[in-house]
């Protein structure tokens, strides 16, 4: 069931007035106004139907529906990667795209994208109250997968941008409790904050460090759009994982203040792209970004951020992109 929970509405609402005293308009940006005028009755079940799962892999390059009951597709011998969109997110289609033609030219993997927008379209502050239940279908369509497929848990790798990395979280966290282990992987691209990290979730409804075996987190917009404090064993901040962000403004465009406004939150999925089939971002551990900048942290471990990590060399890693 999503409940809106009053208290968080009413945080909103404060962060709405405040944010107003700027000239851009937030109630276009964010949905606030939206999830403040919802009503509740439209929204309180997510049901399979409203979540969808395309598979595409080397042999099927045109992505098809697969579900629980039709998994014949799904190449037992391959990793799974999982691709979860964030709120609104209707932009994944090229998102997806890219990230599948990056590992398409690595290997061979069951690439998933999964289509919960009938969710995500909804005001931000439903969409993320119902985002364990969106995490329901999902961990029931991975228990599916290592049911009937024979997958081992630790072949998944959820890839979770912004509002998705908290589902991708989510998800992990109902398999460890129904069978007491771990998927392998989350990767988190700007993990959302908003009613994530501020004002702060309990750890039961948000992403964590326990969701999975390694959980990497790249933040690019943190303490405005995304989460600034570490989430996962791995956490990198390319640029401090703060805004301006390399090519993005630090104050919105007028002109095109939606796009700008999310420009350095969609880094971290450029970033990601980038990394599938390279080694070039390498991070180093730090414990803030002014020491890494005042190069107190020249010679501490390092690690590639993005798909090709080090999944031993846990800590946060900073790195300048510019
Ligand atoms: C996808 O890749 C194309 C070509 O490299 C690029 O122009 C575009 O910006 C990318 N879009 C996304 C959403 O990653």
């Amino acid at each position: 069931m999503c409940l809106v929970v009053p208290a968080k509405l009413f945080v909103l609402l404060i962060v709405f007035e405040v944010c107003n005293g700027y000239n851009f308009n937030l109630e276009d940006i964010f949905g606030f106004v939206g999830g403040l005028k919802f009503n509740p009755a439209e929204y309180l079940k997510v049901n399979k139907r409203d979540i969808f799962f395309n598979l595409h892999t080397p042999n099927y390059p045109y992505p098809r529906e697969i579900d629980e009951d039709n998994l014949d597709l799904v190449e037992n011998d391959k990793p799974v990667k999982i691709l979860l969109h964030g709120w609104v997110g209707n932009e994944n289609v090229r998102t997806y795209q890219n990230i599948t033609r990056e590992y398409m030219k690595k290997g061979n993997y069951n690439i998933i994208h999964v289509d919960w927008r009938n969710v995500a379209v909804l005001p931000y502050a439903v969409a993320s109250v119902c985002s364990k239940d969106v995490a329901k279908v999902i961990s029931s369509f991975l228990l599916n997968l290592n049911e009937k497929k024979r997958i081992p848990m630790h072949q998944f790798h959820l890839i979770g941008i912004s509002l998705g990395a908290h589902v991708a979280g989510l998800a992990g966290k109902q398999i460890k409790e129904k069978l007491n282990t771990q998927i392998g992987r989350i990767t988190a691209l700007d993990p959302a904050g908003p009613l994530f990290e501020f004002p702060p979730a309990k750890e039961s409804e948000k992403l964590t460090k326990y969701d999975a075996k390694v959980v990497d987190v790249i933040h690019t917009d943190g303490g405005i759009v995304g989460a600034l404090k570490p989430l996962g064993t791995i956490d990198f901040y390319p640029d401090g994982g703060i805004r301006p962000q390399e090519g993005c403004p630090l104050i919105p465009v007028e002109k095109d203040v939606g796009d700008s406004f999310f420009c350095g939150h969609y880094k971290a999925v450029e970033y990601f792209i980038r990394s599938i089939n390279s080694k070039e971002f390498v991070g180093v551990q730090c414990k803030s970004w002014l020491k890494f900048k005042l190069g107190h942290c020249k010679g501490n471990k390092d690690n590639i951020m993005g798909e090709n990590l080090i999944p031993e060399r846990q800590g946060s890693f900073y790195l300048v992109m510019k």
